[in-house]
């Protein structure tokens, strides 16, 4: 079972040593610089029309792929869900399909809004356990489709197990709290598009993009950037949210494909992506942490091939500060544990300043925090969060992204 394997993985990377910004190197190239024979920038409108585009092309042609069309949005069922323990908050079950009813590709979504909401700020969320395992108890009214889900995820009586090793709001938040806070919600599990498996994530991936040959295929976070802008386009029409507040959220891997999404979709008021590590937020040219040998190995199918080619000596001439930077200058919070080693927390705050320059072209501060710890400022447009402990979500994780949240979509 690979998360018994990511278990391991997480107590070793627990026991090394901890993330220390002096023997972590500044993000190169400088995100400003001359980059393939486009001149330095100095204008916020040359960043904008000259060197986004072409750091957009690098990141899809060299890392992730190309995210494929997956059809317009049809939300063909919205079903009240009667539950307890969710405070004031409205909850349906939403199922999606992508395309016409031929393609029969379909994701569900559990959709939380306060009651009575108008034009509310709308909180995206892709999830690691399937929305079942949002819901306390796990309701049998809610969608499942045990076949798609991580193997940990597919009996409750694990539950137990994976809060000890993985936080108590691993499988989702606090519906009553975030609506209570005045957020409506949207979860899904992406899983159900591109299936996270090294077995049957890549058929479906070469599905899903029939016409392109397999080097040049876009890797699951590519689908998974993809499906938050499918959310986002199925979830707007509602006039309960308001379009112009919407934040995505993703953690670990989906922390890694809500960076990319927030780069490709200037729809997004702020992200949140925590934990994201290797391919995420975190410097591939970093030497702490997963290796992108070792990321390439174990889920190569997340990735463009290209990246997998790149693994033994970092051959690329873009890193992912230049990611962040492409999401300027909206607001990014990026949370880490300092015990998750695994994830390079170090090799991420030095992309969020590598990153800084973008946004002050826009005249944003950027990151202002100085060190690794406790130096949260949950107004500044690149917001560091850290905490002690490891891979995982707390409640003291979500306090700060609601913090976040209201100093950027509240103001
Ligand atoms: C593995 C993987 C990481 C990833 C993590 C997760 O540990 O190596 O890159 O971020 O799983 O998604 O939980």
């Amino acid at each position: 079972m690979r998360i018994f394997g990511l278990g391991l993985l997480l107590i070793l990377a627990a026991c090394a040593s901890p993330p220390d910004l002096a023997t972590t190197a500044a993000a190169s190239p400088p995100v400003l610089a001359a980059f393939r024979g486009d001149p330095p920038v100095t204008r916020a409108e040359d960043w904008t029309n000259r060197r986004a585009p072409l750091l957009r092309a690098a990141f899809l042609d060299d890392i992730y792929g190309r995210p494929p069309s997956l059809g317009a949005p049809t939300v063909e069922r919205r079903q009240a869900l009667t539950l307890e323990g969710i405070g004031d908050a409205v909850v349906e079950q939403w199922t999606v399909r992508l395309g016409d009813p031929a393609g029969n590709r379909r994701f569900h979504m559990i959709v939380a809004a306060p009651r009575g909401a108008t034009g509310t700020p709308l909180i995206v969320m892709e999830l690691f356990c399937g929305i079942r395992s949002a819901i306390p108890g796990r309701p049998e009214t809610v969608f499942e489709d045990k076949a798609v889900l991580p193997g940990p995820c597919r009996s409750h009586a694990l539950d137990p197990v994976l809060t000890v090793i993985l936080g108590k709001r691993i499988a989702g938040p606090s519906i009553a709290e975030v609506t209570g806070a005045g957020y409506a919600l949207a979860m899904f599990y992406p899983g159900e598009i591109a299936p996270d498996d090294p077995v049957v994530g890549p058929p479906a991936l070469a599905a899903l993009q029939p016409n392109v040959p397999p080097d040049k295929r876009g890797g699951a976070l590519a689908v998974w950037a993809g499906l938050y802008s499918t959310a986002f386009d199925a979830l707007t029409p509602d006039p309960r949210f308001d379009a112009s507040r919407v934040a995505i959220w993703g953690h670990s891997r989906h922390g890694k494909a809500a960076l990319l999404a927030g780069a490709l979709d200037p729809r997004f008021a702020a992200v949140i992506s925590h934990q994201s590590g290797r391919g995420g937020a975190s410097l591939s040219r970093s030497r702490a942490g997963e290796t992108i040998q070792q990321i390439t190995d174990e889920y190569g199918f997340w990735f463009s091939p290209a990246y997998a080619r790149t693994a033994a000596a970092y051959g690329l001439d873009i890193d992912q500060h230049q990611l962040i930077a492409l999401i300027a200058p909206r607001p990014v919070m990026l949370g880490s544990g300092l015990a998750d080693t695994w994830s390079d927390p170090a090799g991420a705050f030095r992309a969020a300043e590598g990153a800084t320059p973008a946004y002050r072209l826009f005249g944003s501060k950027g990151l202002t925090a100085t060190q690794l710890k406790n130096d949260f400022r949950p107004g500044d447009d690149l917001a560091w969060w850290t905490r002690g402990g490891g891979h995982g979500i707390t409640t003291a994780d979500w306090t700060a992204f609601l913090q976040f949240l209201d100093a950027h979509l509240k103001s």
